[in-house]
Order: C-alpha cells, then structure tokens, then sequence
C-alpha cells in the first residue's frame, strides 16, 4: 500500500526498510496465534460438548438400567409399640415415610390404621378410602370404618360394608420385631 502512495520518495524507502518491514515481519507471528487461539477455542467448545453429551448418556442409562430405589430395596419403617395397641380397636398411627420422586427422596408423614388381633397379629390399612381417597375414621358407636365423603363402610378386617367403595381397604406389610411395629409398602386388595 506504502509503495504505491509513496514509491519513488526518499521517505518511502527508508521507512520500507525500518519500522515497517520489522512491522510486516510480525504479522504473520500474530496471524499464527490468533489462528492457534481459534482454534483452541474450537477444540475446547467441542470437548465440552463430548462431556455433557457423555454425561448425558451415562445419566439415561443409569435411569434406564437400575431399578428404582423403592423396587431395589424393601424399606421397613418403625410405626408404633405393639404393647402400646389396644385389643380389637384400631388405632391411628403416623409414622415418616419416604417417598422417591424421580431422584429425590422427600421424607413425609404417613398415615395408618392399626388393628391388633388376638393372637398378637398387627394388620395395618392405609388412611384413604378405597372410592375416592377421602380419610376415613373409625365410627366406634357403630364399630366400623366410615368414610364422610360418600359414606362407605369398612368392617375392621377391612372388607367393604357399604357404600360406593369397589373393594377392601389397602393395607401396608406388616412387620413385629422386638415389640416393635414395622410397616413396609402398601398393596392393594382384590
Ligand atoms: S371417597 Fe369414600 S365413599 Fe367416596
């Protein structure tokens, strides 16, 4: 550019020598680094593209491959004292619970109805009714379970008196350890 503005003039020459032919010298030392930073940077947003796409990957697998938590392992939760039951009354208990929500697990109270039989067995119900979910309680003048909502009747072994419920109650598995009353999942009734 220099040498078309300025060919012929003593200045020209000089300068084209100096500080400018040291300054053109430079130039491709700057174009290599910016060329070597591209890419750099290139190869830095692709690495962080093979981890997160690995990440990701390994995180859908795990999801995929292992079974829940609450399908790996039985858990057991401590709900009351056997001597503490009273005979043939049922007793309502609440106890923590955890409950799995995708990978979390939140630890809430849970509800249950408790019945201690003459031999010493423990059946366990859960608090819902078996029509539409509403809590039920126990009608002691009456000596069954009512539930408000669309007054269903429940004997105290559980099974439908009345009303618009279409089966027995749901009950938890039930475990005596040690005076100890344990109560795990809950299962349905047919
Ligand atoms: S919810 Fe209990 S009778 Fe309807």
């Amino acid at each position: 550019m220099f040498g078309g503005i300025f060919s012929g003039h003593p200045f020209a020459s000089g300068f084209r020598n100096g500080p400018l032919k040291a300054g053109l010298n430079i130039l491709p030392d700057i174009e290599n680094s910016q060329l070597l930073r591209r890419r750099f940077y290139v190869a830095m947003t692709f690495a962080l593209w093979v981890v997160m796409g690995l990440s990701m990957a390994v995180s859908g697998l795990i999801y995929l491959l292992l079974p829940p938590k609450s399908q790996r392992e039985e858990e057991w939760v401590e709900a009351a004292d056997l001597a503490s039951l009273p005979h043939g009354v049922p007793e309502e208990v609440l106890f923590p619970r955890s409950r799995v929500d995708g990978w979390m697990v939140r630890v809430e109270k849970a509800k249950a109805w408790l019945v201690r039989k003459p031999g010493g067995q423990v059946v366990a119900f859960t608090p819902q009714c078996t029509h539409l979910g509403c809590a039920y309680h126990w009608d002691a003048r009456a000596g069954n379970f009512l539930c408000p909502c669309h007054s269903s009747r429940f004997s105290i072994d559980g099974n439908v008196l009345g009303g618009p419920a279409p089966r027995p109650l749901d009950q938890y598995a039930v475990k005596i350890e040690g005076g100890k009353v344990s109560l795990g999942a809950a299962k349905g009734r047919a």
